[in-house]
């Protein structure tokens, strides 16, 4: 049997409408759970015992914050490999990963225990005489949280950890397709002594849970990662209602490889940029912009070092590509795979593969003789498939770059300093990597895209507290 997972209200564990298997992707029969199906009554009740929680958490001491987020920094790490082995069972991220994964969100946990002891104001001369005026940041409310399945622990961390330093209460929704290790946090915030209400977990479905959690008049604000669709939709709702909202969405992320590139340098970047994560990364390198003198080798190179790579179970440390995460995106994937056929491209890879177990197996798929205007360079697809796009020069792999309506990372594998710093300046993304990956981000530092990639604040680093906070601005006549 199944373990069974109930929502988390007001301190409470409580069973939803009916259960939802949590799948493994890298083994059909492998169930890791039953996860209870929330409905619009209780994220009623969750949005309002997160509000009736708000009063005293958000004038609780820093030191109390700053313990309980450290606290569960350490259940992180002391736990990281069971987690792992979670994370890579529910998402299909291959163990080393997943592992990778775990011990960023317990980085997020410390970082922001610390962001809570710093949350420092600024005090100035007013221009007139008498006055002074301090500008501090009050916690905002209520966050109804959105997170996606692609990093099942990062992404609730980099949410729930600065929106609960900064004095907020939340409710919490995982996507229904990985929602063990969002469960995991909930239930260690809990042992960690967060008092009831502060934080509440109502898992289920984006129509029934995710909808009525933006439309509650509860919510202060709202913080989602996932698809441009949602986003958008999220997005206008918020608008209707004025509640504040960041919105991480989709990628098409380029990865420009010039003549003067380092191959070594260019091809792992490509590799680890477009395949690992099973290329289910809004950071994903999936068009990689090549200079006509240096497009063969890189192709053969890559190609070469494609076909060496292991796909199978996440839990096999021999692993490094998982599979896909559902029947869903595999059709998704396969569906672009035949599109990038039918518009003149030439596909390597991309093969449904039979393994041992049951599961989503796709062998990594790299596209090639295409053109910027094609669909499958225009549309994320959220797989392992990455594009090769031949451009003559530096401005024509610049123009491609920017040709397109994401906005997220854009990386550049280059030599020249020349081109590199014209690069950083234009290219028109909220990420750049020089000679590194488009994927990949710290945790310390702020995080976001531009045009269709992102809508609101940036998250993460100390940019996350001008989402979670309120600013005030205080006039003081000293007499
Ligand atoms: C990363 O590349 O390390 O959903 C992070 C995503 C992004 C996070 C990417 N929000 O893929």
């Amino acid at each position: 049997m199944a373990p069974r997972y109930d929502n988390f209200i007001a301190g409470e564990w409580v069973p939803g409408d009916g259960l939802t298997p949590n799948i493994n992707p890298s083994d059909t029969s492998d169930i890791v759970g039953e996860f209870a199906a929330g409905t619009a009554e209780q994220v009623a009740d969750a949005v309002r015992a997160a509000r009736e929680a708000f009063p005293t958490w958000s004038q609780s001491p820093i030191q109390q914050r700053f313990d309980i987020l450290d606290a569960v920094g350490n259940q992180i790490i002391q736990r990281a490999e069971e987690l792992a082995r979670l994370l890579a069972r529910e998402e299909g991220k291959p163990i080393g990963e997943a592992l990778g994964e775990v011990k960023r969100a317990a980085q997020l946990f410390k970082f922001f225990a610390g962001e809570a002891v710093r949350n420092t104001g600024e005090l100035v001369d007013s221009v007139r005489p008498g006055l002074q005026v301090e500008m501090t940041h009050e916690p905002l409310g209520v966050i109804g949280v959105i997170t996606p399945w692609n990093f099942p622990i990062a992404i609730p961390a980099w949410k729930l950890a600065p929106a609960l330093a900064y004095g907020n209460t939340v409710v919490l929704k995982p996507s229904e397709v990985a929602p063990a290790c969002a469960w995991e946090l909930v239930n260690m915030l809990d042992r960690a002594g967060l008092p009831a209400g502060v934080v509440n977990l109502v898992m289920g479905s984006g129509s029934v849970v995710g909808d009525a959690l933006v439309r509650a008049d509860g919510v202060d604000a709202v913080s989602f990662t996932g698809s441009v669709a949602t986003g958008r939709h999220v997005a206008e709702i918020c608008a209707r209602s004025g509640k504040r909202v960041q919105t991480e969405m989709g990628g098409k992320n380029p990865l420009v490889v010039l003549d003067d590139a380092d191959l070594g340098i260019a091809v792992e970047a490509a590799i680890n940029g477009a395949y690992y994560s099973t290329g289910q990364r809004c950071t994903a390198s999936s068009r990689l912009v090549v200079t006509e003198k240096i497009h063969d080798r890189f192709v053969e190179a890559l190609t070469r070092r494609l076909a060496e790579l292991r796909v199978g179970d996440a839990l096999d440390p021999a692993t490094q590509i998982g599979p896909v995460v559902d029947q869903r995106q595999l059709d998704k994937d396969l569906h672009y795979l035949t599109l990038a056929r039918q518009e003149g491209g030439r596909v390597i890879g991309g093969e449904r593969l039979t393994l041992d177990k049951d599961g989503y197996y796709l062998s990594p798929a790299l596209v090639l003789d295409t053109d910027n205007s094609m669909k499958v360079n225009q549309e994320e697809i959220f797989g392992p498939v990455a594009t090769v796009i031949k451009v003559a020069d530096y401005d024509e792999a610049l123009a491609t770059v920017n040709d397109t309506s994401f906005g997220l990372s854009a990386g550049i594998c280059s030599s020249s300093l020349k081109y590199v710093t014209h690069f950083k300046r234009h290219a028109q993304a909220g990420l750049v990597m020089v000679n590194a990956p488009t994927a990949g981000v710290d945790y310390h530092v702020s995080f976001g895209g531009r045009k269709a990639s992102s809508y609101g604040y940036r998250e993460q680093g100390r940019a996350a507290r001008e989402f979670f906070t309120l600013h005030k601005t205080t006039y003081i006549f000293a007499g």
